[in-house]
């Protein structure tokens, strides 16, 4: 049976911290869902602005090998429907949100959460090319 995994996120500026969390969570399974933070769900929800559209970061995740689909993220409560309508194994995420997303257990999906790349991020990158030198 093939195993079907889902993760969660923005993946603006996309980093090789991105592509470390792509490949680890391709490889707890063989299919990967990437539900893709709208930039409406970014801005509303997350305060967050993203520098690419939704459309160019979807492009640019498609792109990458780990990567088979990518859905978008509209709002906090969607993935309890979402494990069951891409028939999701294991849901994964980077431990920022460690213990978050438990409650996905009751649904019948496993919950790992993945430990960070230290020392880069996409605000760490939007502030390092701010920095005067
Ligand atoms: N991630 C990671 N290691 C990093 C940065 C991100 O493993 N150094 C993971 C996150 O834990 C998450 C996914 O990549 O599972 C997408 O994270 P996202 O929030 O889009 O990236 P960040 O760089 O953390 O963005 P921001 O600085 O805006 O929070």
């Amino acid at each position: 049976m093939m195993k079907r995994v889902i993760t969660y996120g923005t993946f603006d500026l996309l980093h090789y911290g991105h592509i470390n969390l792509l490949r680890r969570a391709k490889a707890l399974g063989d299919y990967l869902v990437v539900a893709l933070s709208s930039d409406e769900f970014n801005w509303k929800e997350k305060g967050k602005k993203c520098y690419f559209t939704y459309d160019q970061r979807k492009t640019l995740l498609e792109s990458i090998r780990y990567v088979d689909l990518v859905i978008p993220e509209t709002c906090w409560d969607q993935k309890a429907r979402d494990v069951h309508e891409y028939h999701i194994d294991v849901f994964v995420i980077g431990d920022d949100w460690k213990g978050r997303f438990d409650f996905l257990k009751d649904e019948g999906v496993e919950v790992v959460y993945l430990p960070r790349t230290p020392e880069v991020s996409t605000t760490q990158i939007k502030n390092d090319l701010h920095q005067p030198r």
